[in-house]
């Protein structure tokens, strides 16, 4: 069976990542050359061709599209136009999936081609899987620390680092948005809480609708009286249905006591707690931002469509067989 052909928009902090996995895969995978805005930066690096046209790097009909660049409107158009041209999609990027999620599944849907963006919500925690399968069960809620840069930026406060500090330390381990106000401001953690909505409740709720605290709330005097209480500041989203049917969203910093599920979440960690409606209670963790935990996570969505594409080849072979 010949490789699958991918195109790889964006090799950043994630699509690095990505292209480690890809690139040590030649039997999988065949790779058309890399999109990024600065391809003369790259000239050391063996493991692709780089380029700044999208053309390129769309080139030959890629059997699956990763989308890690970030931004909304160019990587949806992006995205369009590959499912549109056949391919599968996976995307690690939330601001483009919550502002264009009806679009892109459409496009997906009428394609017959797979939209899938596992890494957008969680970054290495299971958390849209999860769902998916607890969603028949009737979701009540979904609340978490669902946004790494904030409760890095916390934890490094509440360590005594300044707040400028504290940024510019996400920043540099990879962890922020290109415009790390998108995490300071809570805007990153709606998005998230926008395609959580999705999931649990198939309702639309955009990110711009969804009430948001800025991480700036958490001053050292606060902090400072929240230790003295036994309490933690955290940046918490939470979605929960209401009894009419309407959807119930926020994303509030405030301090809660040390045994809060939540409390515990330390650096990049994301943390997540579902309570379904005969009130069973789910609680994931793990690494919501990075390189590494994210890129696993796109890469497993690559795995998934690479073995359904395998099914489906040796289902049309066995067809053809028989015939
Ligand atoms: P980076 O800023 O580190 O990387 C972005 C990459 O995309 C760079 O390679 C950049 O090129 C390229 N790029 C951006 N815009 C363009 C453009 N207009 N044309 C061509 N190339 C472009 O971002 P991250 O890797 O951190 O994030 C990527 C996506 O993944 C975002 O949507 C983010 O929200 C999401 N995400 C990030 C996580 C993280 O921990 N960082 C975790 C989960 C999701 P160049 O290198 O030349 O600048
Ligand atoms: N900036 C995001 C965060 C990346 O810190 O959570 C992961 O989605």
């Amino acid at each position: 069976r010949r490789p699958l052909r991918v195109a790889l928009l964006g090799c950043g902090a994630v699509g690095s990542g990505v292209l480690d996995h890809l690139a040590a895969r030649p039997d999988l995978f065949a790779l058309n050359p890399v999109l990024v805005r600065h391809p003369e930066k790259r000239s050391g690096d063996a493991r692709a061709r780089f380029t700044r046209e999208a053309g390129e790097a769309l080139a030959k009909r890629p059997d699956i599209v990763i989308e890690a660049m970030g931004g909304v409107d160019q990587p949806a158009s992006l995205l369009l136009e590959a499912l549109a041209g056949g391919a599968h999609v996976v995307t690690a990027n939330k601001a483009a999936m919550a502002a264009r999620y009806e679009g892109l599944h459409d496009a997906a849907r009428r394609a017959g081609r797979q939209l899938r963006y596992a890494a957008s919500v969680g970054g290495g925690v299971v958390i849209l899987e999860a769902l998916e399968r607890l969603k028949p069960h009737g979701v009540a809620a979904v609340e978490g620390v669902m946004n790494g840069t904030g409760n890095f930026i916390l934890s490094r406060l509440r360590a005594g680092a300044a707040f400028d500090d504290a940024v510019a330390e996400a920043q540099a381990l990879g962890f922020a948005e290109a415009d790390p106000s998108a995490d300071v401001d809570g805007h990153d953690a709606a998005d998230k809480l926008s395609l959580l909505i999705r999931e649990a409740f198939g309702q639309d709720v955009p990110p711009a609708a969804i009430p948001k605290d800025s991480l700036r709330k958490a001053t050292p005097e606060r902090l400072a009286g929240a230790a003295s209480q036994g309490e933690v500041f955290k940046q918490i989203g939470r979605c929960a249905l209401l009894p009419d049917g309407r959807v119930e969203a926020s994303v509030q910093v405030k301090s809660v006591p040390l045994d809060h599920p939540l409390a515990g979440a330390v650096n990049e960690e994301n943390r997540f707690v579902l309570t379904l409606n005969d009130g069973s209670v789910h609680a994931l963790y793990g690494k919501g931002a990075g390189r590494w935990p994210t890129a696993a996570s796109v890469f497993a969505d690559v795995m998934d469509i690479t073995r359904a594409c395998a099914c489906d080849a040796s289902g049309r072979a066995a067809l053809a067989a028989s015939a």
